[in-house]
């Protein structure tokens, strides 16, 4: 497997954190460059990387930044999403302790690419301790004078899943409740207090000082055609080495588990594997072993790479709890402003618990699957439908599971 460090490069060295050992390492490099190209410029290279948001979608970076105006009588804005509330994912917070300087000079490159003046990094409620080394990192910039010209405000978020979601996470900046907003018709920026604004991912951003030094084919050189470059998986559950490892797209996934993760714990065979975090489905151990790590092969078995937050499950592993621990976490964590979901969610997981308990009939799972049908592409935002294609997933891999514990 082919080694590959693009936004991991400074983690393994100690107090990278700091900025005189981020520097030391070539933190800011990119900033002496910056200021020969035009704002357009930097969006077509970032466009011709073919750099993909790591926050969930997918979306083409350089498109999204398009989209911001070039000229316009309001204040532009980048906001960074750091909420990294997905159950399974945990990489944005190493980028935020180990190489925080490398996420300010993206975000300086960003701000510059489409005329901001102000970032804020929203950050989740839960994530106190990293945003400390983060501040940190800010403080050490504005006082060296790399910010002033922008200026970079971290926001703490209290603590919501759905705040991840990038119009409920505006909604919380601006002071609101976090409810999604409903979307346009036609792409267009987000909006904060009424300002054209682009968001995007921690590790989104904290790829593009390494496109800006070596060039958007060097980013190419990394990954497939539709899935060019690198992301940072957070792998855990059932494997030797849990942690968070760069790799290209495209590797075989029981390559990365078997190099990076040091292969299944205690020797036992794999059962199930979540790929990308908890609303991006489930999958067997057959199709784990033919599986690709990209946007495109994931989507092509109806499941989603999401953030790459795999879970990894082994042959004890009881599918009915693992479905019934994922839906009190989506019961708990609808923001209720659509009836489909936040009853829905109720539904599902009572009915699950019931089954757990060894108290469902068979209409019970026939009940399962039609109240997953009806939130099911109902809602303004994706949560209801996540959680929808979750339990599908599930019972289409492993209804005799279900079936079993009735
Ligand atoms: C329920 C929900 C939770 C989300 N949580 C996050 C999150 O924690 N971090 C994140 O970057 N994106 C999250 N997203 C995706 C964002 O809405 C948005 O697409 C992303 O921040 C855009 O950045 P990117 O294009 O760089 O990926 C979430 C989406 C949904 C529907």
């Amino acid at each position: 497997m082919r080694e590959v460090a693009i936004v991991s490069r400074k983690f393994a060295v100690e107090n990278s954190h700091t900025l005189s050992v981020a520097q030391a390492h070539g933190a800011y490099k990119t900033l002496e460059k910056l200021h020969t190209l035009a704002p357009l410029e930097i969006i077509e290279i970032i466009k011709e990387s073919g750099l993909r948001g790591k926050g969930g979608g997918g979306a083409p970076a350089g498109a999204k930044w398009a989209l911001m105006p070039q000229e316009s009588e309001r204040p532009s804005f980048v906001v960074i999403n750091c909420d990294e509330s997905e159950p399974g994912t945990f990489k944005d917070r190493q980028i935020i302790t180990k190489d925080p300087h490398l996420l300010i000079e993206g975000i300086l490159i960003t701000c510059y690419a489409v005329k901001a003046k102000h970032a804020y990094v929203y950050i989740r409620g839960e994530y106190a301790q990293y945003q400390d080394v983060l501040q940190g990192a800010v403080d050490e910039a504005y006082v060296a004078g790399i910010l002033g010209e922008v200026d970079v405000t971290l926001h703490r978020g209290a603590g919501a899943y759905i705040c991840g979601e990038k119009s409920a996470l505006l909604e919380s900046l601006e002071g609101k409740r976090g409810h999604p907003r409903l979307k346009p018709k036609q792409p267009e920026p987000e909006w904060y207090f009424g300002n054209p604004t682009l968001v995007n991912n921690v590790e989104t951003i904290a790829s593009v000082p390494f496109i800006m030094e070596h060039g958007a084919a060097a980013y190419r050189a990394y990954g497939t055609e539709k899935s060019p470059g690198t992301l940072l998986f957070a792998m855990s559950g059932h494997v030797e080495k849990p942690g968070v490892y760069e790799a290209e797209f495209g590797v075989s996934m029981m390559d990365y588990i078997n190099h990076y993760g040091g292969g299944m714990k205690n020797g036992k065979k794999l059962k199930a594997v979540i790929p990308g975090g908890a609303s991006t489905g489930v999958m067997t151990a057959a199709e784990a072993d033919n599986v690709q790590l990209d946007y495109e092969s994931l989507r092509s078995m109806g499941l989603s790479l999401g953030t790459g937050g795999m879970i990894v499950m082994d042959e004890d592993t009881c599918m009915v709890s693992v479905l019934k621990n994922l839906l009190e976490f989506y019961h708990e964590e609808s923001c209720g402003q659509c009836t489909p979901c936040r009853e829905g969610t109720g539904w599902v997981d009572k009915l699950v618990g019931k089954i757990l308990d060894k108290r469902g009939s068979s209409e019970d799972i026939d009940k399962l699957l039609e109240v997953a049908e009806t939130m099911n592409g109902k809602t303004i935002c994706v949560f209801a439908p996540a959680v929808s294609a979750v339990i599908v997933s599930f019972l289409s891999r492993f209804r005799d599971e279900f079936e079993a514990a009735l």
